[in-house]
């Protein structure tokens, strides 16, 4: 009998442990001080009161005394020890909008991100030309309706893991390089009203798993490549307000 309770005492024990680890599951360090310093740069022409909290549209919630992974905005993943930053939201947030591309160099240090959407921000200068090549687990892109120009970076085309990448209304010039064909698990290509030139590269046959290929009101010349008949799973297909022959 003494026994069976000493036994039950350290079952209870055991729970206890695995609830107080359970609570104490947190964010990881560097990850928390990346968000914490976008967030510096963001509001840092921003008085910051209770009566601008209304602005922040979710920022209010980033604060050192609280847990990272339950701010607004941002998304994680629990692990055996830790919860791991997956995914941020940043689509339309007031703080953000019309700032230069550059702000958003702490995001890149968020390697485990699977999921970013900073759309519809006029965001303007390039689009950050090495800091997503640290993105390497990113399955959703999304950066639709903001300024940048530029060319399209290398880097993107390496994000292998990529199956959502949209840079609808932006100003992006250049050409859509051959190298997009090893974005293998891409579902959705949409860059929908920029200035790209050139054509479009016979590669994009590669992209197997592609249902929808958007990319209409560019200045995009050329034949329709016999490859895209080879996309099986391919749903929507807009090419129009092109210069295609
Ligand atoms: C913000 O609100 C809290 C209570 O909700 C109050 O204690 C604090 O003084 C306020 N701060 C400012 C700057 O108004
Ligand atoms: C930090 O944010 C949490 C909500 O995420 C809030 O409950 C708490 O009051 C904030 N703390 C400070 C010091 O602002
Ligand atoms: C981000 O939030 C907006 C609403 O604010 C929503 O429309 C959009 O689908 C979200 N993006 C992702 C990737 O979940
Ligand atoms: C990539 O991640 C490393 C380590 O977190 C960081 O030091 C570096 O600044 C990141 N690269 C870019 C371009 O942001
Ligand atoms: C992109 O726009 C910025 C101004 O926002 C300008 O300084 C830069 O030269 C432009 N870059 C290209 C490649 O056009």
């Amino acid at each position: 009998m003494a026994n069976l309770s000493l036994l039950s005492g350290s079952y209870f024990m055991f729970f206890i442990l695995c609830l107080s680890l359970r609570g104490s599951l947190s964010c990881l360090h560097d990850q928390r001080e990346a968000l914490l310093d976008l967030k510096d740069v963001l509001v840092r022409d921003m008085v910051t009161d209770n009566s601008t909290d209304l602005f922040l549209g979710g920022l209010e919630t980033w604060n050192s005394s609280s847990e990272c992974c339950q701010w607004i905005l941002v998304q994680c993943n629990s692990r055996s020890s830790s919860q791991e930053v997956t995914g941020l939201n940043l689509s339309s947030l007031f703080p953000l909008r019309g700032k230069a591309s550059t702000v958003l160099e702490s995001v890149f240090r968020i390697k485990t991100l699977m999921s970013l959407d900073i759309s519809y921000n006029s965001l303007h200068g390039e689009i950050p030309r090495i800091g997503f090549g640290n993105l390497t687990e990113l399955a959703h892109l999304d950066m639709r309706g903001n300024s940048f120009n530029g060319s399209i970076p290398p880097r993107l085309f390496r994000l292998r893991n990529l199956e959502f990448l949209d840079l609808s209304v932006n100003m992006i010039e250049g050409s859509l390089p051959g190298d997009v064909g090893g974005l293998k698990k891409l579902k959705q290509l949409s860059l929908d009203a920029n200035i790209i030139r050139g054509e479009i590269p016979e590669e994009i046959g590669n992209l197997i798993e592609l249902r929808k290929l958007t990319l209409p009101g560019n200045q995009i010349s050329g034949r329709i490549p016999l490859s895209i008949s080879q996309l099986r799973k391919l749903e929507v297909l807009q090419l129009q307000n092109n210069s295609l022959s």
